[in-house]
This record gives structure tokens, C-alpha cells and sequence, in this order.
């Protein structure tokens, strides 16, 4: 039986209650708790803007307009055609950066709050930036990295709700983008339609190019390229990163299992072993993060399909191992520091207690190395001989962003504490900060990438002052680059969740006190019973060949498997990890 509609709506409000946070306080009200609480997020978010600025001045100092900063050596490296490249081939003769690192600061900038800045690079980039460029480059990270930045940069210029200067903005960064995108639709041109992993900006692929890429390398370029099409009116993009997901995904194995590498040309797979962390972690989360920015259902279809899958033959206990996509049998038993987005995944799907659970283990590993290694044997329980790096890798502040936002439990700020200090102390040099080389002497590598900037300080800085979220629904991509989500984009999206209406929703007693709209989120024994189909409860597992709907009761949850139901119980901040319908 197909769920009712009824349920679909139901699974709706949960992200958006998770995405709209309302910051207002009212000090009157506030217990001494919540004031210190306050007063100790406040300091936190000034430590982590201390630690974006380091990072920022540094760059703009010693390495704008190249691409990322060497902090130990206070110079710069022109790393966009480095990315993904791991043998260093064919790297550009005359390529001078595309100011990188600036292109991934700009929705960090405005979510600081920094204006006059955000302005100054806006205006830099629409002079000087040109993709024009001999330079092979990874069209995943490309796309992530500068058409994501832009996109999003775009996005929150015209926004007409903030304090930017409309009046001198002629939608150059639109202009920029689309001028990638097209670059970036000569790597379509295969039989099968999946993208080719590496294009020339300026002659697209090259003679004798590889033909192997990856599943999240071909599978998610849907956020970014599809927000193009909507704003350009241009369809070609969403067209193209919607047709590849859809060959991607009819590559799937009986058990709804997908590989890791794949050839472009002949559509095989390459490797068939996969997990949730490197070469496939963002296909499912663009899954996921496309059907919640457009609406459609066939991204929720999949979704659902894979992430069973995922629960049912990756998971053992709190952690993930990989697994044979042809018979689901594990091959490699490994954590890897990718893998600690998906909490913040499952946080957006509602299986609260499952990312609790794994986040921890996540963290536990952080408390044991000061930092979360690259790559981790847990069937030897030993650092991987040669991943023993920690590239400033946001993962895992981003999962604790996400799992504060659901719960409101003061516990992930202080795991947030813990991340700023532990970076602060190993990874903050005078010129800005290092890569760690080997986490168990602590060495440092001359390398700040971009994506700390772009994803590590923002999520840390997020989880300490939401204000930016305030009234707003934003999805955040890959790369942690913002994007609005709007009705006239969306198949689905009823009016009343526009942020404009959010006012509308609120339950008129929660006025004055609330922190978030998360917590809004009340248990179902407080709920105005009077509220009639306004009150509706119920939660939304995943639940396999277990009742007609695959859903659990209305007092249960997602058990930790997400599989199986349990009773449900709620955090102190009022959520319980169900999905509440408000209409
Ligand atoms: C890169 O910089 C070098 C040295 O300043 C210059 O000679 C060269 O023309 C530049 N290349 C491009 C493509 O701008
Ligand atoms: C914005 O950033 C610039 C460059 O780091 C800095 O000089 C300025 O003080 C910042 N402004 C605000 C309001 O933070
Ligand atoms: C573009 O780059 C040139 C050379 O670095 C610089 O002089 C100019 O001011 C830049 N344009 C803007 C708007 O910053
Ligand atoms: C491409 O491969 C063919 C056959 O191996 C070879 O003859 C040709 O030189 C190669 N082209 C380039 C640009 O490497
Ligand atoms: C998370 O796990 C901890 C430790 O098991 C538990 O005390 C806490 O209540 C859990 N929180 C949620 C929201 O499941
Ligand atoms: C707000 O909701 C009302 C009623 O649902 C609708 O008519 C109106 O267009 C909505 N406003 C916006 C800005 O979406």
C-alpha cells in the first residue's frame, strides 16, 4: 500500500521544523540557565569568528586571489585542478587560481554577518573572475566548490530581506555560474549520459580522458545545477544532473545497493563495494536534499529505497561498514572521517536517535586522537597506516549542528567546544590554519583548505548563533553553501510554509519564550488535544514488510536501526524525534 498522503505532509514538517529556527527571546522570561546558556553561546560564536577571520585574513594576505593558503609557508597553492586529482595528472601549465577560497567564504561572510566585505568580494569576483582557464578540473569539486559558492553567493545578494546593496549588483555571480554550467554540460556528452569526472574549462574533455568516475563524483550535482536552471531559466543543467542520477540509480543492484567507481561510457561498475563515506556519501544526501528544495518524489523514492539499504546492510551497531552492492556481504571495516555527515543526514530524515547514537561514536574517536583521523580500521582497531591525516574535515561539526538543532541538548555544544579547541590548539599556526599530517604526533601539513572556511568554521559558528536561519528555510549543500528554499521552485511546497506565513503556524502560546522552532516540537501528551486534525501525530519510520504503511505507531519512533520502532521518547528541548503536523 502506498502511505497516505496524509503521512507524506506529516514528513514534511519535520525538516522544515528542523530548518526554521526563530531566535527571538524574551529576556523576562529566561531562567538564569537560559541566560547563561546565552551569554556562554555568545562568547563560543565569537571564538569561532575569531577563527574564520584567522583563516580568512591570512588567505586574502598571502594567497588571494590563487586558490587555497599555505599557512606554514604563508603562501598559496592553485589547488582547484589538484582536487580529487590524487596522481597529480595533467595539472595546468599557466593557471593562476580562481580566487577559490574566496568564492567558498562568501556565504560564511553573510552568515557573520559581514556585509561590507561580502560586497568587496562580490564586486572583486565580477570584475576579475574567468573561467576561461586551461586547467583540467574535478567537475564534482568544481561544482560543490565554485558553482555551489556562486550560486549561493547569487542567492543571498539579491535576497531582498538582507542589508545588501541591490542597487549596484547586476547579477554578475549568475553570470559567472551559468557560464560554468555551461562549460560544464560538455562532460554530459557520453552514450550513457553519466558525466565525465574531469573537463578542461576551457577546451571541456580532453583527448584519451578517463572514463571512470565516481557515484556521489556523477550523482550529486542536482542542488547546484538544478538552483541554475531555476534561476537562469535555463533547463539544461537540472536536466542533465537529473538524467545522470536516474542511470546512476537504474545501475542499482537487486538490493537497492550502488558501487563506488563506474565507467562513463560503458555504464559498468568499476568497484562494487560501497559504504556511506568517500565516492558515495553526497549521491544520498542530494537524494534527500533534492527532494526537500524541489519537492519531487521520485528523489524521495530513491531516497527511501537506498537509505534502507544503507540501514539494513552497512550498519553494525553505531557504526558503518562497506558492503558488496551484489550480495550486501561486508568487505571493508572501516570509519572514515566522511562519514560523519550522516547523522546531520539522519537528523533531516528524522531518525534522531539513530544519528545520536553514531555521532557519539564520531565524537569518541575525536576525544581519543584530539582530532577525527581520515581513516580508521575498526576490525583491527588501528589507524589506517597512511590515512592518518586530519584535513580540517567539517563533518562532524556539521552533524552536531544538526543534532543541537533537533534536540536543544547543551551536550553538542559542548562537543562544539571541544572541536574549537582542539583546533585551535593543534591546527592554528601564525599564518593561519594546518592540515594535521599524522594525528598521533600532531605534525602539520602546509595545506588550509577551502572547505574549512566554507563548511567547518560556518557549522561550528551555526551551532553557536542560528540567527542567520531566522524565517527561513535553507537546505545546505554538500559544501555548506545555502539555498533558499522558495515555493515557485517547489512541486509540493503549500503556501503556508513559505517563511513569510511561518508566523501563521506558530502556536500562539509559544510567543514569547521560544529559542528555536524546533522546539515547538512538543511531546504528544502536551499537545492541545482540542487541536483536532491540526494536531495530528504521528512519526514516519522506514520500517521494511512490518505494517501496511511502514510507519510506527503514534507513541513510537524510529528505532535506533531506523528499521524497527520503539517507544518514543523526547529530548529536554521538547523534540521527540516526530514528525508533528501543524496545517
Ligand atoms: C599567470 O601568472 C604569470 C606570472 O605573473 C603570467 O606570466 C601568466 O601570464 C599568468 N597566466 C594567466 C593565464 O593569466
Ligand atoms: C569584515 O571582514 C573584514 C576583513 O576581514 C574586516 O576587516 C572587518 O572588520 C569585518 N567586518 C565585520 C563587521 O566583521
Ligand atoms: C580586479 O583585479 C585587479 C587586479 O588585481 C584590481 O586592480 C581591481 O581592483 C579588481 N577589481 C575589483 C572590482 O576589485
Ligand atoms: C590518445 O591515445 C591514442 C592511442 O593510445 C594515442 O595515439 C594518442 O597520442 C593519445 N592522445 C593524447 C593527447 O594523449
Ligand atoms: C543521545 O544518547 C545519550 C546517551 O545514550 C542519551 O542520554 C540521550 O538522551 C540521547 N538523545 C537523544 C535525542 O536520543
Ligand atoms: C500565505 O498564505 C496564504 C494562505 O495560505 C496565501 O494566500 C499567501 O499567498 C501566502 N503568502 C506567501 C507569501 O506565500
Amino acid at each position: 500500500m502506498v502511505p497516505p498522503p496524509k503521512s507524506k505532509l506529516g514528513f514534511w514538517k519535520c525538516f522544515l521544523i528542523l530548518l526554521v529556527i526563530s531566535p527571538t527571546f524574551s529576556p523576562s522570561v529566561m531562567s538564569k540557565i537560559d541566560l547563561r546558556l546565552v551569554s556562554k553561546k555568545k562568547q563560543m560564536s565569537q571564538k569561532v569568528r575569531k577563527m574564520f577571520y584567522h583563516a580568512y585574513d591570512n588567505y586574502m594576505t598571502y594567497a588571494f586571489p590563487h586558490d587555497e593558503l599555505k599557512p606554514l609557508s604563508k603562501s598559496y597553492t592553485d589547488s582547484l585542478s589538484e582536487l580529487g586529482n590524487l596522481k597529480l595528472e595533467h595539472l595546468p601549465q599557466n593557471y593562476n587560481g580562481s580566487a577559490l577560497t574566496l568564492i567558498e567564504s562568501l556565504s560564511s561572510l553573510v552568515i557573520m554577518g559581514n556585509y561590507t566585505e561580502f560586497e568587496r568580494a562580490v564586486h572583486w569576483l565580477s570584475e576579475n573572475l574567468t573561467f576561461d582557464v586551461d586547467a583540467r578540473i574535478s567537475l564534482f569539486e568544481c561544482n560543490i566548490r565554485v558553482l555551489g559558492g556562486l550560486v549561493s553567493a547569487h542567492i543571498l545578494a539579491t535576497d531582498p530581506t538582507s542589508r545588501l546593496v541591490q542597487g549596484e549588483y547586476g547579477n554578475q555571480l549568475l553570470t559567472l555560474a551559468e557560464d560554468l554550467g555551461r562549460r560544464f554540460l560538455r562532460a554530459f556528452d557520453t552514450p550513457t549520459g553519466l558525466p565525465y569526472a574531469w573537463i578542461n574549462l576551457k577546451y571541456g574533455v580532453m583527448e584519451n580522458e578517463t572514463t571512470e568516475t565516481s557515484t556521489s563524483g556523477c550523482g550529486s550535482l542536482i542542488l547546484e545545477m538544478g538552483a541554475l536552471s531555476r534561476l537562469t531559466g535555463d533547463p539544461r543543467f537540472e536536466a542533465a544532473a537529473l538524467r545522470a542520477i536516474r542511470i546512476l540509480w537504474s545501475m542499482r543492484s537487486p538490493l537497492n545497493l550502488l558501487g563506488t567507481t563506474l565507467d562513463v561510457v560503458t555504464g559498468e561498475w568499476i568497484e562494487y563495494s560501497s559504504g556511506i563515506g568517500a565516492g558515495v556519501d553526497s549521491f544520498y544526501e542530494y537524494l534527500m536534499k533534492a527532494h526537500i528544495l524541489f519537492g519531487a518524489e521520485e528523489y524521495w523514492d530513491m531516497f527511501h529505497s537506498a537509505y534502507l539499504a544503507v540501514q539494513k546492510y552497512f550498519r553494525h551497531g553505531a557504526w558503518y561498514h562497506e558492503a558488496d552492492m551484489r550480495s550486501g556481504t561486508a568487505t571493508y571495516w572501516q570509519l572514515t572521517s566522511l562519514q560523519a555527515f550522516w547523522p546531520g543526514l539522519q537528523v533531516l530524515v528524522g531518525d534522531i536517535a539513530a544519528a545520536n547514537v553514531s555521532h557519539r561514536e564520531f565524537f569518541h574517536v575525536w576525544q581519543k586522537f584530539g582530532v577525527l583521523p581520515e581513516r580508521y580500521l575498526l576490525d583491527r582497531d588501528m589507524l589506517h597506516p597512511t590515512e592518518k591525516y586530519y584535513a580540517l574535515r567539517p563533518e562532524l561539526a556539521e552533524s552536531t549542528f544538526y543534532l543541537y538543532q533537533a534536540t536543544k541538548d547543551p551536550w553538542y555544544l559542548k562537543v562544539g567546544e571541544s572541536m574549537v579547541n582542539s583546533l585551535n590548539v593543534f591546527t592554528k599556526v601564525e599564518g593561519g590554519f594546518a592540515s594535521v599530517k599524522d594525528v598521533t604526533n600532531m605534525k602539520l601539513e602546509d595545506h588550509q583548505h577551502s572547505f574549512f572556511l566554507a563548511e567547518t568554521c560556518k557549522y561550528l559558528y551555526l551551532l553557536y548563533d542560528d540567527s542567520f536561519l531566522a524565517g527561513k528555510n535553507y537546505i545546505f549543500t554538500t559544501e555548506g553553501h545555502p539555498i533558499p528554499i522558495r515555493s515557485d521552485w517547489h512541486e509540493k511546497l503549500p503556501h503556508a510554509y513559505t517563511s513569510s506565513n511561518w508566523t501563521s503556524l506558530k502556536g500562539s502560546n509559544h510567543q514569547s519564550a521560544r529559542a528555536s522552532a524546533m522546539t515547538m516540537q512538543v511531546c504528544p501528551d502536551t499537545i492541545n488535544s482540542g487541536g483536532g486534525e491540526g494536531h495530528h501525530v504521528e512519526s514516519a519510520c522506514h520500517i521494511p514488510d512490518f505494517r501496511s504503511n511502514h510507519r510506527c505507531a503514534d507513541d513510537e519512533e524510529c528505532g535506533t536501526d531506523s528499521i524497527s520502532c520503539r517507544k518514543r521518547t523526547c529530548s529536554v528541548a521538547g523534540y521527540c524525534g516526530l514528525w508533528l503536523s501543524i496545517a
